[in-house]
């Protein structure tokens, strides 16, 4: 499988400047210059795949309560742009399809973060690559789906094998390099923090592309580079795009 990730990848859109995880978040992204995003997807209530961080609505939208006790009619009752600025007032929370929809519009790739509601790691991951194998036209970029949950690697592996899956984790830790190979991911997601220059060999002498989130600051994109990464996923891709050129 040919995966052609580029060294900048949008972090929820284009997080810095627009609100996260909705369509004017992808077309930010876009006008930046990104050429991928990355987005992260939960169940409604009635199991339809949105573009959405947390657990609860109460951060980015106008909404309350937990986003698996909404169903997807109720979800889209609410505003998901306002809380970030005047200017986005009206946005919706988008479904997977809608932003697919886009990105393929705009010839954008992606890398779909499964984040499941707690219980919901399976089916998560199944619906959502469903949806992904049914509408992702086959001749645009091979997404990557990619999670912190086994749960959902193994379901995504389980139902659409053919998908190439991410290993997310905050920090890489214990036989990480085991758990890669155990899930069959064809690809390594590590927070930047605890990131070691020895652990960006260990993965790249393996043969895995790493995409380090979330790096924001210019001199540790460029830090990260030299230790050989291939990509960076950021909040603001315009500017660190242009801090790496
Ligand atoms: O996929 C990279 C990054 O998005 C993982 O953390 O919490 O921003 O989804 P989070
Ligand atoms: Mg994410």
């Amino acid at each position: 499988m040919k995966l052609d990730i580029p060294l900048i990848v949008g972090h929820r859109g284009a997080k810095a400047s627009s609100p996260e995880n909705t369509l004017p978040a992808i077309e930010e992204a876009h006008a930046q210059g990104a050429t991928w995003i990355e987005f992260d997807a939960k169940l409604t209530k009635d199991g339809v795949p949105i573009l959405m961080h947390d657990e609860t609505l109460d951060r980015c939208t106008n909404g309350k309560g937990n986003v698996a006790d909404h169903t997807l009619a109720q979800i889209r009752e609410l505003d998901a742009g306002a809380w970030f600025g005047p200017r986005f007032k009206g946005t919706k929370v988008p479904t997977l399809e809608e932003a697919m929809a886009l990105m393929a519009k705009l010839g954008m790739g992606f890398n779909i973060e499964i984040k499941p509601c707690p219980g919901r790691e399976a089916e998560t991951a199944r619906i959502s690559c469903a949806l992904v194998d049914k509408l992702w036209p086959k001749s645009s970029p091979v997404p990557i789906v990619s999670s912190f949950k086994a749960k959902s690697l193994e379901a995504a592996k389980a139902s659409h094998a053919h998908l190439p899956r991410g290993f997310l984790a905050e920090e890489l830790t214990g036989d990480w390099l085991a758990a890669v190979k155990a899930l069959d991911c064809a690809t390594i997601h590590p927070g930047f923090r605890k990131l070691t220059q020895a652990q960006v060999r260990t993965a790249k002498d393996a043969g895995y592309p790493v995409l380090v989130w979330t790096v924001n600051d210019a001199p540790k994109a460029k830090e990260l580079l030299a230790w050989g990464v291939d990509a960076l996923i950021t909040d603001a891709p315009g500017a660190i795009g242009a801090a790496v050129k």
